[in-house]
């Protein structure tokens, strides 16, 4: 989604990761979005004003009591001119003062007096992440509807490894658009399935796949993003529960099914991104299997429900939407699979590329439906969830908001 006529205010304050905020000044001017820096005080420790002034192409704000800046656009007024506010990096002292409501300088002052929407992406060393204190305000900021965005686990500047990496730029690009975007799917019901399922063997073993999850986690998560009252139906993934999305975890391809079915009549989309175990050993042995002295061990499967396509043949079917994750001939197989399943549109991939599907975090992919088919480039995960969503919704829901 372009940003062009969008009025962004960008606070930066003193964590190292303001390096990356160039960077996202960037992106945002890229997308055509107006740009105006401000700084807290311990911002200027660690990038220049002059760099944001060069990409933002106007004069960085830092000063509550700067009486030529008030003069030109005073901090009420440049509240107002926000669409939007996006504090990165945030500190876990910036984060403390806006959940008190505290507003000691400029940046802290215009979170105080905008109506706009603020989303945060905190940066900080990650003991500094876990402390009770920042544990609390960061509840409080969610629950006063503050977006907050990471913070991403791994390596620190500090030399820590854990949770308290700034989001990337890219990311946080995608969620000023999803933050922007007409709510697509607002009021509608959609449930995503979403990672791999396990049919167990006997009491410790069981079939799976190389599933992670990802791409139906951040569907569901661009959906609840989009307005809609999302589900997700996940098998077993170590994958977080995305925002403002109910999740309902499942083992076993039997037990999604069921999950599906006692709730896909109410939905408007169901959209199955789950790498679902097409058979399931006939017999689920109660007591471990032994080993048999070098004798064969013949493992026998039934085929499990497809449940996707169970939805279809629903009598009053919501949209419906598969994957296809394919090795070759993909487009052909993907739309037989699609008519085959009574699909309204299929997405499809092919795994043989290392670069995208299954554990990568990105993807590339074509949607195909009834009558059309468009391509989703290689892109994130979350960016392409983005853009299928609000093709689905302008193919669905065509009344919506777009
Ligand atoms: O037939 P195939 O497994 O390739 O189809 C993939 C699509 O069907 C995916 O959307 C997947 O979530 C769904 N599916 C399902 N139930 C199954 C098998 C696949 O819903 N048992």
């Amino acid at each position: 989604m372009t940003l062009a006529e969008k009025n962004i205010l960008l606070g930066v304050t003193g964590g190292i990761a303001a390096y990356k905020a160039p960077i996202l000044v960037r992106h945002l001017r890229n997308e055509g979005a107006n740009v105006q820096v401000v700084f807290s005080r311990s911002a200027h420790a660690f990038v220049a004003p002059v760099t944001m002034q060069a990409l933002s192409g106007r004069s960085v704000r830092d000063d509550l009591w700067d009486r030529e800046a008030e003069a030109a656009m005073g901090h009420i007024e440049l509240a107002r001119w926000a669409d939007l506010v996006l504090a990165a990096p945030a500190t876990a002292h910036f984060m403390a003062c806006l959940a008190q409501g505290l507003a000691p300088d400029l940046l802290t002052t215009l979170c105080l007096a905008t109506n706009a929407p603020i989303l945060l992406a905190p940066a900080m060393n990650q003991a500094m992440w876990r402390n009770p204190a920042t544990r609390r305000n960061a509840a409080i900021l969610a629950e006063d509807e503050r977006r907050i965005i990471g913070p991403e686990v791994g390596d620190q500047a500090c030399g820590d490894t854990g949770p308290g990496r700034m989001a990337e730029p890219e990311a946080l690009l995608l969620a000023v658009q999803q933050t922007l975007a007409a709510p697509c799917l607002k009021g509608r019901k959609v449930l995503v399935t979403a990672g791999p399922t396990q049919e167990a063997l006997d009491p410790v073993r069981y079939l799976s796949n190389q599933s992670s999850g990802k791409q139906g986690y951040a569907i569901a998560q661009a959906a609840a993003a989009a307005g809609a009252q999302t589900i997700l139906v996940s098998g077993p993934s170590n994958l977080p529960a995305p925002a403002n999305v109910e999740r309902i975890e499942v083992v076993s391809a039997q037990d999604m099914h069921d999950a599906v079915l006692a709730r896909a009549a109410e939905q408007a989309l169901v959209v199955g991104v789950a790498a679902v175990a097409d058979y399931r050993p006939s017999v689920q042995n109660q007591q471990k299997l032994k080993k048999r002295n070098g004798a064969p061990l013949k493992l026998s499967l039934v085929e499990n429900p497809d449940i996707i396509a169970a939805v279809a043949a629903l009598p009053q079917a919501p949209v419906v939407v598969g994957f296809a994750a394919e090795t070759e001939n993909a487009l052909e197989h993907a739309r037989s699979k699609r008519r085959h399943k009574n699909l309204d549109a299929i997405v499809v991939n092919d795994v043989s590329n290392k670069e995208i599907g299954f554990n990568s975090d990105h993807n590339a992919a074509t949607l195909i439906w009834a009558d059309g088919e468009a391509e989703l480039p290689y892109q994130s995960k979350e960016a392409l969830a983005a853009a299928l969503v609000q093709r689905l919704a302008e193919l669905f829901f065509p009344e919506s908001p777009h």
